[in-house]
């Protein structure tokens, strides 16, 4: 009879209904507001009042039925879909990560590291000065007067009359031996500034200063440090030479110039064909700026190196332009991953 009829119905339609979604809208049309066997009770009234009772009975029973049958299929539909869920949801752990790019030390701050390591390893102790300094550490404490003709060797930026960007890092000089007395070893790694820009100048570079001062300490002290120092850094045969120069700060004052590791001393287009390459400045403390720091220069001497860290770095890594420290690309920056 039409019972039956529609339980086939309803049947067929949850069948076809592959979602909860689909399934509540096939359930709607029998059992909804305006589904089937809501219209059946709603015809009730126009039913005799003796078969009321029979009739509410047996439209009870049908949809008694039709919500077991759609309960049932429902538990499917969303068992079904929580399989799906959780397939879709599935994590691969063997499959490959992804890599993030790994950053590299810059070649200012490597080449600073291994000098440190190196003189670290002979004793030095490291010593920061600030970047900001008097005219009186910068200049004059270092035998460097007003008037004094060395002032034109480095284009200052002045910041006031008495305050001035340092141009050196031998400012660092003074102010340890005002703390420390000899004997003393420091290293003073920093930047420095001057007024100065092209293929290996930049108003900003940093240099690495040396000062040693003991009783008895001469040139060969000096020299066999430097041997060391061009040994560890550049290669295993290097060595260096001194040549005279001359620094207010120093007596007798050398530059000194390590055998070009490209060609091992003979002669090529890095060292343009002399063998040798340029690498610092150096000398024996002046007696005046022992003085100057209350150290006995009858009873002590010492010496003092300062180098460029970026020379450096463009000697060892064949660096062509001093910007390339600077710009920032990271296609440079790269090249120095370990
Ligand atoms: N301060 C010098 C410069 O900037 C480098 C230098 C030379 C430092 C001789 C020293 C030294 O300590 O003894 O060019």
């Amino acid at each position: 009879m039409e019972d039956e009829n529609i339980v086939e119905e309803a049947t067929a339609e949850a069948e076809k209904a592959t979602s909860s979604r689909a399934l509540y809208e096939a359930k709607m049309k029998f059992l909804g507001r305006t589904g089937k066997v809501t219209a059946l009770l709603k015809g009730m009234r126009d039913i005799a009042a003796e078969r009321r009772p029979a009739f509410g009975k047996r439209v009870n029973e049908l949809r008694e039925k039709l919500e077991a049958l759609f309960a049932s299929f429902e538990e499917k539909v969303k068992a079904r879909e929580m399989r799906e869920k959780l397939a879709g949801e599935r994590i691969d752990v063997t499959m490959p990560g992804r890599r993030s790019a790994r950053g590299a030390l810059h070649p200012v701050t490597r080449v600073s590291g291994e000098l440190i390591d190196i003189f670290a390893g002979m004793g030095f102790e490291v010593f920061e000065g600030p970047e900001i300094e008097s005219d009186y550490y910068n200049f004059t404490a270092l035998n460097t007067p007003a008037d004094h003709p060395a002032r034109d060797m480095q284009d200052t930026f002045y910041l006031t009359d008495e305050f001035l960007l340092r141009t050196q890092t031998s400012a660092g000089q003074i102010r340890y031996l005002e703390k420390k007395k000899p004997p003393v070893k420091m290293l003073s790694p920093g930047r420095v500034f001057r007024s100065d820009d092209d293929a290996t100048h930049s108003p900003m570079f940093h240099q690495m200063e040396g000062l040693v001062i003991d009783e008895g300490i001469t040139l060969c002290d000096l020299k066999g440090m430097l041997d060391e120092f061009a040994r560890t850094m550049f290669s295993a045969t290097s060595k260096t030479r001194l040549r005279p120069s001359y620094f207010p700060f120093t007596e007798p004052s050398v530059e000194v110039d390590v055998s070009c590791a490209a060609c091992g001393g003979k002669g090529c287009p890095l060292c343009k064909g002399t063998g040798w390459i340029e690498v610092l400045g150096a000398g024996m403390v002046n007696r005046r700026v022992l003085e100057n720091c209350g150290v006995d220069p009858d009873r002590f001497s010492g010496f003092a190196f300062g180098m460029g860290i970026e020379r450096i770095a463009m000697l060892k890594y064949g660096i062509g332009h001093i910007r390339s420290f600077t710009e920032n690309d990271v296609r440079f920056l790269a090249e120095f991953k370990d």
